[in-house]
């Protein structure tokens, strides 16, 4: 297997890259040979003293793109932003991109035997009423990210019937190396639980070692192509419920608190007023504020589970567990 991979400095990709090459010399075949695309030098990032072959450049970088395409047999499109300043640098690097790297593949990959996009649920939207929702209904995306990510799917529409493309769409992902629910263990650390309003907030999870394996099930398997497929838990967490269950996995005494929901957007403003001034995407933004708000980020498995045979084989509480622990182990907590 010859594998291009975006995104590959990332939390995602990073663990992506070093499946597909333990992979390999566990099962005894010949060794994987793995491109990373990077934007950047890797020093201090995880792909440090890892052995794949670097392609320097962005998804624009047609001239240093189009010679590693003639070689490869499976491409990993992961790169993207879930924070930006604007929202035209959401529409940039997650639908722009992916529309010039299809072409890019369709033109200059011949061997090309899978191309599998990362989307997300953002691109989905949440569920109106907490019925999980299913690959087949119509896309309604409400946050710019969400928006931008069905945009990188809609180019992928566009290739299907020349390129053997397969869009997963991740619900939220934890585990090591993540930095975003990384937040919610800090709190927990400190006693406190922290949530929004009173209202039930429900969302579906996956921990990343379930999602790695469940892209190279993708990745390999013939039934996937030029389908769209959510890799989840099977069942949604209720945000009161995961919080205990994080506090229970730090085995930590705390206090849940509601802070109201009119608080989050001058949260927002402080956050991206912070940005402003460091030129960097906030932590918080309206963007993300307006996605908390909604009650059910939930979907369904059962078409991966049905068509793929996948299924996660970490629960939530173990997940929650072997996250904790890498935190720990590695001094974030
Ligand atoms: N994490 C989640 O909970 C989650 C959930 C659903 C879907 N996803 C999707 O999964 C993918 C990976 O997420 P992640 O959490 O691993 O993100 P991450 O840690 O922020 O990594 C993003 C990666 O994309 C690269 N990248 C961004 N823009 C690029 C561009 N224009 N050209 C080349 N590389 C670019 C970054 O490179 P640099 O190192 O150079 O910045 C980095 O390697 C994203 O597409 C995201 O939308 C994530």
């Amino acid at each position: 297997m010859r594998t291009l991979v975006t995104g590959a400095t990332g939390f995602i990709g990073s663990l992506l890259v070093e499946r597909l090459l333990d992979g390999a010399q566990q099962e005894g075949k010949e060794p994987a040979r793995v491109f990373c695309l990077v934007r950047r030098a890797i020093s201090g990032t995880w792909l440090e003293n890892v052995p794949v072959e670097l392609v320097h450049g962005d998804l624009f970088a047609d001239a240093t793109l189009i010679p590693v395409l003639s070689e490869v047999s499976h491409v990993i499109h992961l790169a993207g932003v879930t924070k930006a300043r604007t929202e035209a640098e959401y529409f940039h690097s997650n639908g722009e991109t992916t529309r010039h790297f299809l072409r890019l593949c369709a033109r200059h990959a011949p061997n090309l035997q899978k191309f599998v996009y990362i989307s997300s649920i953002a691109a989905a939207g949440p569920s109106p009423d907490g019925r999980l929702v299913t690959e087949d209904e119509p896309p309604r995306p409400m946050s710019i990210y969400g928006r931008s990510k069905l945009a990188g799917e809609l180019a992928c529409q566009e290739w299907r019937g020349k390129l053997p493309i397969t869009i997963i769409r991740p619900p939220v992902v934890y585990g090591p190396r993540d930095k975003d629910v990384y937040q919610y263990f800090k709190q927990v650390k400190m006693g406190l639980r922290l949530r929004l309003g009173r209202h039930e907030r429900k969302v579906s999870m996956i921990h990343v070692h379930d999602l790695v394996a469940g892209i190279l099930l993708v990745s390999e398997h013939p039934r996937a192509v030029g389908e769209t497929y959510f890799m989840t838990n099977p069942h949604p967490y209720d945000w009161h419920e995961l919080g205990q269950a994080v506090a229970t996995a730090m085995q930590r005494k705390t206090l849940s608190i509601a802070v109201p929901e009119a608080v989050a957007p001058m949260l927002a403003a402080v956050s991206e007023l912070g940005a402003k001034i460091t030129n960097k995407p906030a932590l918080l933004n309206f963007d993300k504020v307006a996605e908390m708000r909604q009650y059910y980020w939930v979907c369904s498995g059962e078409k991966a589970r049905q068509q793929l045979g996948f299924v996660p084989a970490l629960s939530i509480q173990a997940g929650l567990q072997n996250t904790y622990q890498w935190y720990r182990e590695k001094g974030w907590l």
